[in-house]
């Protein structure tokens, strides 16, 4: 639209001010505010921009995919793509506790960051840091600017303190929806422009007891069918979220064919929301949870059997972890 085009304009503008003939970097997270906030930047200053993807191998089916090659080939920002998923599940080994898990993916998140820092600022200097922070986050925070760390509470996008950099921040003056309305008008993938919240830690605060590998692949793929169906039946702007959560400790005995099975069950988590701190549970039709039920239970051999969720936040938080 047309106030939107001036608002990202004027971002721009903004941003190519700030930064002159200085160099920033951004780490992306595949969400659709570190996603708006590089493409901004991009436009102002181009390849003086680097961005760090930093795959931790726990996103969802296609999230890394969409930041590589979708994220990239609409904006043509300068990337680079960071495979830690063995470093990751290696840290994680043996973990079961939710915050001892945060804390792990949080501190080799920075670590990796702080390796692919130091080879940018091996071809010069680098001032800026971006972050998509947003109009709430700063409300929320205290107001306050400068080269302060952003709300660390538990995301993994959390950044060391003691960075020496400027914050370029292009959203701060904008709400959720804006941001939205922004990265269509940057003509960013709608995908990652729609993306519902999902947490920095991933998947992997998403399997109840350890994470491997195998559970992640299984996670991955019921979780792919519960976002497929639940978009397909038009869902997507009703339900805030819907995490799927493996308990990955648990199993049943089900019965399949001529034979019995011994497998684990997956948690269906839908909730509407306003902003995450109260939720209720989705009233999803009994049609859909149908189909995702039949067809996880079909098409992933461990899973044998889905279960609902129907607790309202409080007592239950959103996330099982
Ligand atoms: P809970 O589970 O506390 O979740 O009701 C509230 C919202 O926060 C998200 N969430 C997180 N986001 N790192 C994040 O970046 C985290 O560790 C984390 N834990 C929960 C959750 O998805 C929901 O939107």
């Amino acid at each position: 639209s047309w106030t939107m085009l001036n608002i990202v304009e004027e971002s721009v503008e903004t941003v190519r001010r700030q930064v002159g003939e200085g160099r920033a970097i951004c780490a992306l997270s595949g969400g659709v505010d570190s996603a708006v906030a590089a493409a901004i930047v991009q436009r102002a200053i181009g390849d003086r921009l680097t961005c760090v993807f930093v795959d931790h191998g726990l996103l969802r089916k296609g999230e890394a995919e969409q930041v590589e090659r979708d994220f990239v080939a609409a904006t043509g920002v300068k990337l680079r793509v960071v495979d830690a998923a063995e470093r990751f599940l290696k840290a994680l080994e043996g973990v079961t506790d939710p915050e001892e898990k945060r804390k792990i993916i949080g501190r080799e998140f920075i670590r990796v960051f702080e390796d692919e820092q130091r080879a940018i600022m091996a071809d010069g200097p680098v001032d800026f840091l971006v972050q998509g922070t947003l109009y709430p986050d700063v409300v929320e925070s205290g107001g306050g600017t400068g080269t302060a760390n952003i709300k660390s509470h538990h995301n993994v996008g959390g950044l060391p303190e003691d960075l020496q950099f400027t914050l370029v921040e292009p959203l701060r003056a904008l709400f959720k929806d804006e941001v939205r309305r922004a990265g269509e008008e940057l003509g960013l993938p709608a995908a990652m422009v729609w993306r519902q919240p999902f947490p920095g830690p991933g998947l992997g605060i998403r399997i109840v007891g350890e994470v491997t590998r195998e559970r992640l692949e299984i996670l991955r793929e019921a979780d792919a069918i519960a976002r497929e169906e639940l978009s397909r039946a038009g869902l997507d702007r009703q339900i805030w979220q819907c995490p799927v959560v493996l308990l990955a400790d648990v199993r049943s005995v089900g019965v399949q064919g001529d034979g019995r099975t011994y497998g684990h069950p997956v948690v269906l988590r839908p909730v509407t929301s306003e902003d995450a701190m109260t939720a209720d549970w989705s009233r999803v039709p009994y049609d859909v949870l149908s189909r995702i039920s039949t067809r996880i239970t079909n098409e992933v051999r461990e899973i044998n059997r889905v279960v609902l969720d129907v607790t309202s936040k409080p007592p239950g938080t959103i996330e099982w972890e």
